[in-house]
């Protein structure tokens, strides 16, 4: 029997509460698949941080590297200084492990409300991939005179050749592997040095992959496609601060933020990927019991699939899937089933 060890940080705020109905899915999926799953909880986050004053000691770091996957639920709170624990600990993760490819799905799911009034769900079924490791997250720049009348801030975006060119790569391939429809996102018209630098390389990617059609628009018109005419895209390809930014967008026409997945992976296997919900730690509605865990239990599909566990993997989906039409929303306190009722009702689901 193959046994994977997976790497568990629930974090902050809902965090810990949509994880642990990811996990209990887990376990009814190891029993109906005949796989196992070797768990390893990590106390990371705005807990710790307050506790301890530890955001990711390196032995965390090495003892996480030593695991096939990590799941995590989300980090940051407003007990903590923004950045120290969305920078130290969740981009620390994503860059040492350089999980450079940011998997965000957007698809609409039969019985899911949208707020795009007529929006069938044949016409909202993409994927972003946002490169994970580069951009304006890099934190390049400094303050200048801080707290002075002549205080500086400099932000830096950093575009590297071989970050875009692996993100394009692998965005060809996704492209060929479904409708051959590939979308570059960005703000060429303005940025002319990061713009420039991700054009020319997607078009000589391009050349390798005359099956596949290269489409591009700019961010601002991405944002009005992706609410009046999601269908036009199918594979979309796009810088990290933006892809941050649509795929927030990309969960809201798709039903909301407990809907939407993502996982931080690195192809080649080097070290663990990471999948997540998109959503962060959610201050506003943690501790009720209305946090919808679909977007964890869903990343937890992409985990299975990546671990090499595709059947156990689209049984969760699934599963997950048909619960959706018997919420009364996805997300709050109006849905109608508790977070943890969700959750066991679709790992009571996953065996089929
Ligand atoms: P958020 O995603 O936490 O919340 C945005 C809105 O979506 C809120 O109204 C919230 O109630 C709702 N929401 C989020 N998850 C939901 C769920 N599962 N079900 C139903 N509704 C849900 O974003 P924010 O409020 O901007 O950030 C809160 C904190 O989370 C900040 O500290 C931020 O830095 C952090 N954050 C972390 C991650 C991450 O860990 N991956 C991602 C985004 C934000
Ligand atoms: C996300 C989050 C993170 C990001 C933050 C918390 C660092 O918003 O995963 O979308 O900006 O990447
Ligand atoms: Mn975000």
């Amino acid at each position: 029997m193959t046994t994977h060890k997976v790497a568990v940080i629930g974090g902050d705020g809902v965090g810990p509460e949509v994880t642990e109905q990811a996990l209990g899915v887990l376990t009814a999926t190891t029993e109906a698949f005949g796989f196992g799953v070797e768990l390893t909880d990590f106390d990371l986050g705005g807990d710790r941080y307050l506790r301890t004053g530890d955001v990711l000691p390196d032995e965390d770091l090495v003892a996480l590297a030593d695991h096939d996957a990590i799941l995590l639920g989300a980090v940051g709170t407003p007990e903590v200084p923004p950045g120290v624990l969305e920078r130290g600990l969740l981009l620390r993760i994503r860059f040492e492990f350089d999980q450079y490819i940011n998997l965000r799905p957007v698809k609409l799911y039969d019985g899911v409300p949208t707020p795009i009034a007529g929006l069938i769900p044949e016409q909202c079924d993409m994927i972003i991939i946002r490169e994970n490791t580069e951009g304006m997250y890099v934190g390049a720049g400094g303050i200048l005179r801080r707290g002075t009348a002549q205080e500086t801030a400099v932000q830096e975006s950093i575009n590297t050749r071989f970050g875009a060119e692996r993100a394009l790569r692998f965005s060809f391939e996704l492209a060929r592997g479904r409708d051959g429809r590939l979308t570059l996102c960005h703000k060429t018209n303005v940025l002319n040095h990061a713009g420039d630098l991700w054009m020319r390389t997607a078009q000589e990617v391009a050349a390798d992959f005359a099956d596949v059609t290269l489409d591009y628009v700019h961010v601002d018109a991405a944002c009005l496609y992706l609410v009046d005419s999601p269908d036009r895209f199918d594979v979309v390809v796009t810088d990290n601060l933006f892809g941050d930014i649509i795929t927030d967008l990309g969960a809201a026409i798709q039903g909301g933020m407990g809907m939407a997945a993502s996982g931080n992976i690195d192809p080649e296997k080097r070290r663990p990927s990471m999948f997540e919900p998109v959503h962060g730690s959610a201050p506003d509605i943690a501790g009720n019991g209305w946090a919808n865990p679909v977007a964890a239990i869903l990343s937890l599909a992409m985990c299975l699939d990546h671990l090499g566990e595709a059947d156990a993997a689209q049984a969760v989906t699934s599963a997950a899937v048909s619960v959706l039409p018997e919420l009364k929303t996805m997300g709050g306190p109006d849905m109608g089933m508790s977070t943890a009722q969700i959750g066991d009702l679709i790992a009571s689901r996953v065996g089929g």
